[in-house]
């Protein structure tokens, strides 16, 4: 309805504009012990808020009448053409925030012309989200248990056309968090009268959950085994390896034919063993500050590691990326691209694949509307002089 100038609607609620308003869609849409568990970060929280915090400590430069009618977003990232330098992140156990979880992401990638790296730790096992789309996907490691597990988990990946591996090297142990411990998520998630309650409020989503029920780790068993042996294997499964060397990161990358990440470096020298062993690319990363609490900043870390190994290794970084600006600020102080995490899981929160889609074109439009207002024609044109300290 009109009345003069002004648009009335029955709602003042407006479609998300940003990854923060559907990150407030979320945290209305999950009960409180799923919302902790996709939000929280490790001990007192500071690689967390850190993440954010370093984004702000740079301007962009701002150039004028640069005669650009159109910026090229595309990026060359583990041997794959991508329509834009932003990857959707490995995250476990998202069918409990969304009943479609891995699948429904999958595809959002794919129809923006990205990919998924897929969670060992997935709800929907590797074949199940192969055969949902027609993109090959990433496939991510946890090198829990034994070689056997390992190594069995690779051939599945391979059998299913996975291209890339992203190899996780920060979660020898987990890390301390204390919402997720709070708040009873786990495998099986623990229920209380409380918990029950806040779940039994937002009806859609119990509606969704009772329907798949999709905590669980598909990835354990072969297909077509049963759900006992599922249970049976979900009991044993957090079996880290806090033992883990890079030695045998050197036996994986033997395994693994394709383009080789290893994923949650921090640190120059770890990044220079990461390129001996004969890995492709790093990706910079503390784990969206789930893991070691006082970790630093990566947009910080990444500058050190780009120093390293920048000119042997692909350089990717996450953690804290929430718009088209902070991509820019990575791409300018050289990464490759970047990964998002809890940006995308927000979406699929609120509204499924739509959701993860709409947070992808978000992305899309603000880097695009971003190197417009710069001056800068592609996106891998971007380099530290495009970068001013914030005052
Ligand atoms: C993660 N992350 C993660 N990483 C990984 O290698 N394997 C995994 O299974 C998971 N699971 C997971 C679950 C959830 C709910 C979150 C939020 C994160 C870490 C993830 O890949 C990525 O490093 C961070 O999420 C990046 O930070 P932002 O974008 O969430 O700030």
């Amino acid at each position: 309805m009109r009345v003069g100038p002004f648009q009335v609607q029955a709602r003042s609620d407006h479609a998300p504009l940003t990854v923060e308003d559907w990150r407030r869609r979320a945290r209305r849409r999950l009960p409180r012990m799923v919302w902790e568990y996709v939000e929280n970060g490790a001990d007192d929280e500071s690689a967390l808020r850190g993440n954010r915090q370093a984004f702000a400590a740079w301007s962009l430069r701002q150039r004028a009448l640069a005669g650009i009618a159109e910026v090229d977003l595309t990026a060359k990232i583990a041997g794959e053409e991508l329509s834009l330098p932003v990857v959707l992140a490995p995250t476990g156990l998202i069918g409990a925030v969304h009943g479609q979880g891995d699948l429904a992401a999958a595809r959002a990638a794919e129809r923006a012309g990205t990919r998924l790296v897929l969670s060992t730790g997935s709800s929907y096992s590797i074949e199940e989200v192969a055969q949902a789309t027609s993109a090959d996907h990433w496939f991510q490691l946890y090198p829990w248990g034994d070689r056997e597990l390992t190594g069995g988990l690779l051939a599945r990946a391979r059998r299913s056309g996975y291209t890339a591996l992203f190899v996780t090297v920060d979660v020898p142990v987990v890390g301390n968090r204390l919402g997720e411990r709070r708040h009873g998520m786990g495998i099986p998630p623990v229920l209380t009268p409380g918990r029950m309650l806040s779940a039994g409020l937002r009806p859609a989503w119990s509606a969704r959950y009772l329907r798949h029920r999709r905590v669980a780790l598909r990835n354990l068993v072969e297909p077509g085994q049963s759900a006992r042996m599922l249970e049976t294997a979900q009991r044993q499964a957090v079996n880290l390896r806090p033992d883990l060397a890079w030695s045998d990161l050197a036996w994986m990358r033997d395994q693994w034919a394709g383009p080789m990440f290893v994923k949650g470096i921090l640190d120059a020298e770890d990044a220079v063993r990461a390129a001996e062993i004969g890995a492709d690319g790093v990706v910079v990363s503390n784990h969206g500050g789930r893991q070691l609490g006082s970790a630093p900043a990566t947009l910080d870390a990444l500058r050190e590691v780009v120093a390293a190994v920048g000119d042997r290794l692909e350089v990717l970084m996450d953690g804290g990326v929430r718009c088209g600006t902070d991509v820019v600020k990575a791409l300018a102080l050289g990464a490759n691209g970047v990964l998002v995490g809890r940006p995308y899981v927000y979406g699929l929160a609120g509204a499924g694949e739509a959701g993860v889609a709409d947070v992808l074109a978000i992305f899309e439009a603000e880097l695009r509307r971003t190197l417009h207002l710069m001056g800068v024609r592609a996106a891998t044109d971007l380099g530290r002089e495009h970068l001013l300290p914030a005052r």
